[in-house]
């Protein structure tokens, strides 16, 4: 049983990893894994876009859904999609509520900067637990100029630093930090109490989380960061082309999978 507050507490790595559907959540529980992340990112790999600037609430909400169903003691975390925050502050804390009041999401996470520090606080005192997300920001891609890595001076890093400590001022349980130098993961870590999960951060943070379509080998193509530990494209290929190749052969169905009620007809 994974909580916002038992991650806090936790010794071990942190091992969060995101899911988008039922089947998938399932498999991620069953494997031990502390934090279900409904990320953003479904909408690059499950949607078919190639930024996740397209991804609405319902999208979100819907992926929640799913996944809550079918875990029972998961810390399950959704992300606010672009947009859905930081325009007006009731729409902002609506959005968020929606996916636990409605979704059964424990806390949501929020692509953070100095506009998101006042939102943490707000929706920490309403009930709403916030992961931060520092570094590189995926739904600021079009103001970076590509999915770059961040933090790469020491003027950047300090500015992630104070970003860190005031959002967990402002109550955040915790915080992502992507695409950034080692030594940045390091003194971010170092700097807050709250637990750093790393994405592409090196060695040295409290935990890490990985696309689930990229650890499990199903993505076409994975960030140099991350890692692939199998390959389902492969297996799915290849179980694709063998069915395909039996229904043309006549191979299936097979004996055992007809069935005769010895009908006259
Ligand atoms: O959307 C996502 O999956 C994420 C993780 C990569 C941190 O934000
Ligand atoms: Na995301």
């Amino acid at each position: 049983m994974t909580t916002v507050a038992s991650i806090r507490e936790q010794d071990e790595a942190i091992t969060v990893l995101t899911a988008y559907d039922a089947a998938t959540a399932e498999l991620v529980e069953a494997a031990d894994i502390d934090v279900i992340l409904v990320g953003d990112s479904l909408g690059n790999a499950t949607l078919g876009y190639d930024s996740t600037l397209p991804v609405t609430m319902d999208d979100v909400a819907r992926a929640t859904d799913a996944v809550t169903r079918a875990t029972d003691d998961t810390l399950v975390v959704t992300d606010l999609p672009f947009l859905s925050y930081g325009v007006e502050t009731a729409q902002s804390l609506e959005n968020a509520g929606r996916l636990l009041k409605e979704s059964g999401a424990q806390a949501v996470k929020i692509e953070s900067g100095p506009h998101t520090v006042d939102l943490t606080e707000r929706l920490t005192q309403l009930g709403i637990p916030v992961m931060a997300h520092l570094g590189l920001t995926p739904q600021h891609v079009h103001g970076i100029g590509g999915y770059t890595r961040q933090g790469t001076t020491e003027e950047r890093a300090a500015e992630i630093i104070d970003l860190a400590e005031a959002h967990q001022a402002a109550g955040a349980f915790s915080l992502v930090l992507e695409h950034v130098p080692r030594e940045v993961g390091k003194a971010v870590t170092e700097a807050v109490e709250m637990p750093v999960i790393g994405i592409g951060a090196g060695p040295d943070t409290d935990g890490q989380v990985l696309v689930i379509d990229d650890a499990v080998g199903l993505s076409a193509s994975v960030p140099p960061f991350a890692a692939a530990f199998g390959d389902v494209r492969t297996e799915m290929r290849e179980a694709i082309e063998a069915y395909r190749d039996a229904v043309v052969s006549g191979s299936f169905p097979a004996e055992e999978h007809s069935h005769s009620e010895g009908l006259d007809l």
